[in-house]
């Protein structure tokens, strides 16, 4: 199936700026919740005065968390509007796109990218874009939906699964060799499978009370969750970290 990138760009924003997004996910949009969050954070090395972009910050929770938890200050980038201005001075939210980042070069001392480089049509320049952004030495954290390239269902492979972070995910061999070809050098690779199988527990349970109003209107979404599920199970999906620095 091949989708427009600017279609896939709008439904991405409208979905996870919805209330429905917030009502499946919950304040964080990613698996591993805020526990992976913090690993990610400690991996950045940053402290005090350091500028850390969040690329695809979604609603914000992680960028909060690392200004809170380390004494950095955050930007947080995303396509859809932005948050809310946060009670946290450290921390500010811009509109902007991944694949070409409102920022200078070599201006950040860290970036987080969580959950979202499977949603970005161009995923070279985006990671282009990263080691751009970041100073020598400086590192990226991200963590992000993997998956083994042509061996997914049709299901995973519509837009709505592509929303959903399936149907254009990556083995996290090329995550990492994608960023090794922007400049950046990895420094470690994690999986996290079962964070995903977490995270989709929490879905199906979701939905469960969501149908219980809604039972048409629900019925699509769990499909698309029974299907995930089927996949994890099969090793076809699964969740990963990459660690990288700029030389
Ligand atoms: C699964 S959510 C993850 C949000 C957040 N990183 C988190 O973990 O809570 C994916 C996010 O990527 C954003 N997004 C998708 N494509 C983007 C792009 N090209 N540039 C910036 N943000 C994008 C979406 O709007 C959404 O907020």
């Amino acid at each position: 199936m091949t989708l427009a990138a600017d279609e896939i760009k709008v439904c991405c924003a409208a979905a996870y700026a919805s209330t429905a997004a917030r009502l499946l996910l919950g304040d964080s949009f990613h698996p591993g919740g805020a526990g992976l969050t913090a690993r990610l954070g400690r991996a950045l090395r940053v402290g005090p005065g350091d500028l850390v972009v969040d690329v695809a910050c979604g609603p914000g929770t992680s960028a909060l968390q690392l200004a809170r938890e380390t004494g950095c200050e955050v930007i947080g980038i995303d396509l859809a509007p932005p948050t809310d201005p946060a009670d946290e001075p450290r921390v500010r939210f811009v509109r902007g796109d991944a694949e070409a980042l409102p920022l200078g070069d070599e201006g950040v001392e860290g970036a987080l990218c969580e959950c979202a480089l499977c949603t970005f049509p161009d995923k070279q320049a985006a990671a282009r874009e990263l080691a751009r952004v970041l100073r020598p030495g400086a590192r990226l954290a991200l963590s992000d939906l993997t998956a083994r390239t042509g061996q997914l269902p049709d299901s995973l492979t519509s837009l709505q699964a592509w929303v959903a972070c399936i149907a254009d995910a990556r083995p996290l061999e090329e995550i990492a060799a994608l960023l090794e070809l922007a400049g950046l050098v990895v420094e470690a690779t994690e999986t996290h499978d079962g964070a995903l199988a977490a995270l989709l527990d929490r879905i199906e349970a979701r939905l469960k009370v969501a149908a219980l109003l809604d039972p048409q209107g629900v019925a699509r979404g769990g499909e698309l969750v029974s299907e995930a599920r089927r996949a994890l199970d099969r090793g076809l999906l699964g969740y990963g970290v990459v660690i990288a620095r700029r030389p």
